[in-house]
C-alpha cells in the first residue's frame, strides 16, 4: 500500500499519464527480465492484446480453437472477420484435443489459437508438430498461464505469440491490462503501431491500429504486484494442496490430476467437476448452495462458447462431447492470495456436508 501511494507520487510529479511513460518502460523491462525476452507488448487489457496478435500476424479464413475458454478467446477472432472452428477438449486438463485438431483442418484454415485453461499447458510438442506440418501459426491464449514453466522454460517462448492478461481476477494482474509475448522480434513494431492508431511517427499513419495501450497507472499497480508474484504464488499453492487432501476422498468430486512434476504451475484456479450419481446433487445445486453460505464458486466455463446466442449460427462438425460433459460439471472454487487456510477448510467443510445431505435424500427417494 504504501510503495503504492509512493508510485502514485511519482506519477503525479512525472506529469505523465500515458503514452509510454516511465512507469511502462520499468514495468516492460522488469518483465522482460521475467520473461528473459525483449520480444514482449504491453496493451490495455488481454482481449486487445490477441485481437492485435491476429491482426498484426494477418490471419484470416478459418482459426481452430477451443468452445471451453473464456468468451474474448472467440470474440478476437470474430473481431478480426476470422471464423472460430470449435474442436473437443481432453478430458483431464480441459485443453484442445491435438487429434481434434488436425481433423478439423481444411483449406481456409490459417492457425490454431488453444488456451492453457487454469494454467493447465496445452499438449505443446502435439500441437506444435501439427501448426509446422501444416503450415499454421500457432497462437496460445495464456491468460490463465503467467509465471508458468515446463522444464524450466517459460510457458510464454512456445508458439509464435503467447497473449497474457493482467485482469484483476487473475493471480498477477495490473488491475486490467494485457501483454504479448513472441518469437519473431519483427512482430514487435507492427503490434506497436496496432496499439496507437497505427502511428509510425507524429504525421505517419502506417497501419489502420486502435488504442490499445497500457498507462501508467495500470503499469504501476503492475510493478508492484510482480514484487510480490511469487509469494502469492506459494500462498495459492498451501490453498490448492489443502483443497485438494480435503476434497479428493469426496465421491462425486473430481479434481484435474495432481501436477506433473516437471510443470512449476502458478495455482491461479481451483477447478473441480461435481458428478451429480455420486455426489448427490447436481452442480448448480452446489453452486447455490455454497452461495447461501457466503462461498462465491464460478461456473468457468459455463456455457460453452458456441451455445452463446452470438455463436450458435457457426456450423460445429465436433459434437463435442467432452467439452459438454465439462461445461456441465465444471466449479471453480474461491483462491486468492488473502484467502485463509481455516477459511478453505470451511469450504471443504460444506462441501462434504451437502455431499452427505445429498446422500441421504436420495435414500429418502
Ligand atoms: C482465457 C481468457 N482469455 C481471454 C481473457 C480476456 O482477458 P482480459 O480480461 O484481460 O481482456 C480472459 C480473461 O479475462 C481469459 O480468462
Amino acid at each position: 500500500m504504501e510503495a503504492f501511494c509512493k508510485g502514485l507520487s511519482e506519477i503525479w510529479e512525472n506529469r505523465w499519464l500515458t503514452n509510454n511513460g516511465p512507469l511502462l518502460q520499468r514495468f516492460r523491462n522488469r518483465l522482460g527480465i521475467f520473461f528473459e525476452t525483449d520480444s514482449l507488448c504491453l496493451f490495455n487489457n488481454g482481449t486487445q492484446a490477441l485481437q492485435i496478435a491476429l491482426r498484426g500476424m494477418e490471419i484470416s479464413g478459418e482459426v481452430i480453437t477451443t468452445p471451453f475458454t473464456f468468451v474474448a478467446t472467440a470474440h478476437a477472432l470474430t473481431w478480426n472477420n476470422i471464423q472460430p472452428v470449435f474442436v473437443d477438449i481432453e478430458p483431464e486438463y480441459y485443453t484442445i484435443d491435438p487429434e481434434k485438431v488436425e481433423a478439423a483442418i481444411t483449406p481456409r484454415t490459417t492457425a490454431i489459437l488453444a488456451v492453457h485453461v487454469y494454467g493447465h499447458p496445452c499438449r505443446l510438442n502435439a500441437l506444435a508438430d501439427i501448426a509446422k506440418r501444416y503450415n499454421l501459426k500457432l497462437i496460445y491464449d495464456a491468460a490463465h498461464a503467467f509465471g508458468m514453466k515446463i522444464e524450466g522454460q517459460n510457458i510464454a517462448h512456445y508458439g509464435d505469440v503467447s497473449m497474457f492478461s493482467f485482469h484483476a481476477t487473475k493471480l498477477f494482474h495490473s488491475s486490467e491490462g494485457g501483454m504479448l509475448v513472441f518469437q519473431k522480434a519483427a512482430l514487435k513494431e507492427t503490434f506497436d503501431f496496432l496499439k496507437n492508431f497505427g502511428f509510425k511517427n507524429e504525421i505517419e499513419v502506417v497501419s489502420a491500429g486502435t488504442n490499445a495501450k497500457m498507462n501508467e497507472l495500470q503499469a504501476l499497480m503492475g510493478i508492484q504486484v510482480l514484487s510480490y508474484f511469487q509469494e502469492i504464488k506459494e500462498k495459492q499453492k498451501r490453498i490448492a494442496e489443502l483443497y485438494r487432501s480435503r476434497l479428493q476422498e469426496v465421491p462425486g468430486i473430481l479434481l484435474p490430476p495432481p501436477p506433473c512434476l516437471e510443470v512449476d504451475y502458478n495455482f491461479g484456479y481451483m477447478p473441480i467437476e461435481v458428478e451429480r450419481e455420486k455426489f448427490g446433487i447436481t452442480r448448480d445445486e452446489l453452486y447455490k448452495r455454497l452461495k447461501e453460505w457466503n462461498v462465491f464458486a464460478r461456473r468457468y466455463f459455463y456455457p460453452l462458447i458456441c451455445d452463446y446466442l452470438c455463436y450458435r449460427h457457426l456450423p460445429v462438425k465436433d459434437p463435442l462431447p467432452v467439452a459438454r460433459r465439462v461445461a456441465d460439471r465444471i466449479l471453480t472454487l474461491p483462491i486468492y492470495d488473502s484467502l485463509e487456510l481455516s477459511d478453505v477448510e470451511t469450504i471443504c467443510d460444506i462441501i462434504r456436508d451437502l455431499h452427505s445431505m445429498g446422500e441421504k435424500g436420495r435414500v429418502g427417494n
